[in-house]
């Protein structure tokens, strides 16, 4: 059983998919490792520190994945550099197929069984595989920690004998994962800490962070969350409610920070122009939601800029690659925790349960064919 890692070759990625934790313990379950040489340097991992813990090196790509059982990736892998694994490899990737079908294709036809890691069900049984939760989390610390950065005050009140500093005032729009962990770290940095969402389940998680919690909460907020606990896209009316309650207060804020998204939707747009206007000078806004269309109408992907009233708005993509030595240490146990379950431990070898509903969820292509059901010719 013959593991890869390749160096990620898409979108600047500084995350790793395997870590000297995971090789050791996959090697301990009768894998063999092959790991490009300077794969993890960018989140901190030397070739040496992959060699100690028993992989090989390997100088170029193609090297790397030549005879491989499984390919472990940050992102999808383009299938030409796939070329030489083993018919049938797996590959355990971000795959992010929506609007890529052309390279879904692809993959399929070179062969491999490619997982879309995102599509892990959110069930218990693989909370230690859920890379969205994983990295969102970080994003949420990132977000804050950015925008203090950027933010030209401190966050804590201090009393000092040369005067006396207010807390920041930061609010938090959308408190899924990373929200939560946005609130949590704001109020450790000192902030005074506001949040809102439109699902109801996160009004008690809000307060019990010790932060306060404002949302329009009409008959459309009591039914806002789906059976699969996220939000649903609020109507025309409730969008109106929703800015003109928070519109008085975003212009109060010192840094704004926004997570909200809508599975399979653009992000919803909660900060117009006219809201950033009413802003205060030197105050910040991180978009978090700035690579699904943005929450902030004048955030612009990859980009950090000053509006001509002095608002900063932080549009940094890739977050979680912002901190990538703990993104991939999550990451990496992540696909490890699933790998695990596809291996007979006893006989050393690969052993899928294709019937398996984590299996059946994030299979998207198997014997040269695109197999997932979301990605059907529509009869
Ligand atoms: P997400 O990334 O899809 O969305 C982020 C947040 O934006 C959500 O809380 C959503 O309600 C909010 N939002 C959407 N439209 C909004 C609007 N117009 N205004 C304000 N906020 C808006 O969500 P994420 O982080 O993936 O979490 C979704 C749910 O999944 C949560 O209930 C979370 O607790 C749950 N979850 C369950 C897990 C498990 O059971 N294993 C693991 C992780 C999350």
């Amino acid at each position: 059983m013959r593991i890869a890692v390749p160096s990620e070759t898409q979108g600047n990625e500084t995350r790793v998919a395997a870590t000297p934790d995971t090789v050791k313990r996959l090697i301990g379950m009768g894998a063999d490792f092959v790991v490009q040489s300077r794969a993890g340097l960018s989140s901190g991992i030397t070739d040496s520190e992959f060699e100690t813990a028993g992989a090989k090196i390997a100088s170029s790509a193609a090297d790397t994945v030549r005879d491989a059982d499984v390919v472990l990736q940050v992102r999808r892998p383009v299938a030409d550099a796939l070329h030489g694994v083993k018919p049938g490899a797996i590959v355990l990737a971000v795959m992010d197929p929506y609007g890529n079908e052309a390279e879904l294709q692809k993959l399929a036809d070179a062969k491999v069984s490619a997982f879309a890691m995102e599509f892990m069900p959110r069930i218990t049984r693989a909370q230690s595989m859920d890379v969205l939760s994983s990295q969102a989390n970080l994003a949420g610390y990132r977000a804050v920690v950015d925008g203090a950065a950027e933010y030209g005050r401190a966050l804590p009140m201090m009393m000092t004998a040369a005067g006396t500093v207010p807390a920041a005032r930061i609010f938090i729009m959308g408190v899924g994962v990373a929200g939560l962990q946005a609130i949590a770290t704001a109020r450790r940095m000192g902030g005074v800490v506001t949040a809102t969402d439109v699902r109801p389940a996160t009004k008690e998680q809000v307060e019990s962070l010790g932060a306060k919690f404002l949302a329009v909460e009409d008959e459309e907020f009591q039914q806002a969350q789906t059976a699969g606990g996220y939000a649903k896209e609020m109507s025309k009316e409730y969008q109106a409610k929703q800015a003109e309650l928070t519109a008085s207060h975003i212009a109060k804020q010192d840094i704004v920070i926004t997570t909200a998204l809508i599975p399979g939707r653009p992000a919803p747009k909660l900060i117009s122009a006219d809201m950033v206007k009413s802003m205060r000078p030197g105050s910040v806004i991180v978009d978090l939601a700035v690579e699904r269309g943005g929450n902030c109408e004048l955030a612009k992907p990859g980009e950090v800029f000053v509006t001509g009233n002095g608002v900063k708005i932080v549009g940094h993509l890739n977050v979680p690659g912002r901190l990538a030595a703990t993104a991939s240490s999550l990451y990496a146990k992540n696909l490890f925790a699933f790998l695990e379950t596809m291996i007979d431990t006893e006989k050393k070898e690969l052993a899928v349960n294709w019937d398996d509903e984590l299996v059946t969820a994030t299979l998207l292509t198997r014997d040269g064919a695109v197999v997932h059901p979301n990605f059907q010719p529509k009869s």
